[in-house]
């Protein structure tokens, strides 16, 4: 009898003795690594680095999977450099390719540059904007499709940019359509 009261008053302690009253430790704990992680938490202070951050940077000039990099300045300089020597890339030169061009037309562009492209959109014809040119070549005879996309990404005098709007592909794509338009004006 002896023994067993012995035996639940030395279980009945240790279980005590392993509880922990205190929330803001694990207390006693077998295999640390496990409670207590060696990674760093994202804005902790460490020593690791030089500049004591634990959330680094990443390198240089590195960019997301997918992105395009858009070199051409926003200047009359890009404008020229990117007409003279940016070409539709041959992907984006499909039947396809102008069918979704056309639909992403006629949701951002149709608007001010109407339709058909003659620079009578909607917006025109209400006097709510001014100045749209036609695609024609008789009104812009020396626009190309690298002038073109450079124009969506930077835009042009009252024309905004549109390319946080749209993708590289839908951006190609509106400029497989409007190259249909302008030679239409013909
Ligand atoms: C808010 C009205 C508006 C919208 C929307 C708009 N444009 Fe324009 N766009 C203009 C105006 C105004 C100009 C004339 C800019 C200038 O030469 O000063 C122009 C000029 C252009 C030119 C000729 C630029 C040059 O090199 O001379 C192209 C090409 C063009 N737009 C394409 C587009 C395309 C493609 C879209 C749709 C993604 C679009 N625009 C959306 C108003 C608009």
């Amino acid at each position: 009898m002896k023994r067993i009261t012995t035996i639940i008053v030395l279980t009945a302690s240790a279980a005590l003795a392993s509880c922990n009253f205190d929330k803001s430790t694990p207390g006693y704990t077998y295999m640390d690594d496990m409670y207590q992680s060696p990674s760093l938490e994202t804005y902790e202070p460490s020593a690791q680095f030089a500049n004591g951050l634990s959330a680094q940077l990443p390198v240089e000039g590195t960019v997301p999977r997918g992105y395009h990099p858009y070199e051409f300045a926003n200047s009359n300089e890009g404008y020229e450099a990117a007409r003279t020597t940016l070409a539709l890339p041959a992907e984006f030169d499909s039947e396809e390719a102008l069918a979704e061009g056309k639909e992403l037309y006629n949701i951002f562009c149709d608007h001010c540059h109407g339709e058909k492209g003659d620079g009578n959109g909607p917006l025109v014809m209400q006097e709510k904007i001014l100045g749209v040119p036609s695609y024609a070549s008789s009104r812009l005879p020396d626009i190309t499709p690298g002038s073109m996309y450079h124009v969506i990404m930077h835009g042009k005098g009252i024309m905004g940019s549109h390319a946080s709007q749209l993708t590289y592909d839908e951006r190609w794509k509106i400029v497989r359509y409007v190259v249909k338009l302008r030679a239409d004006q013909e």
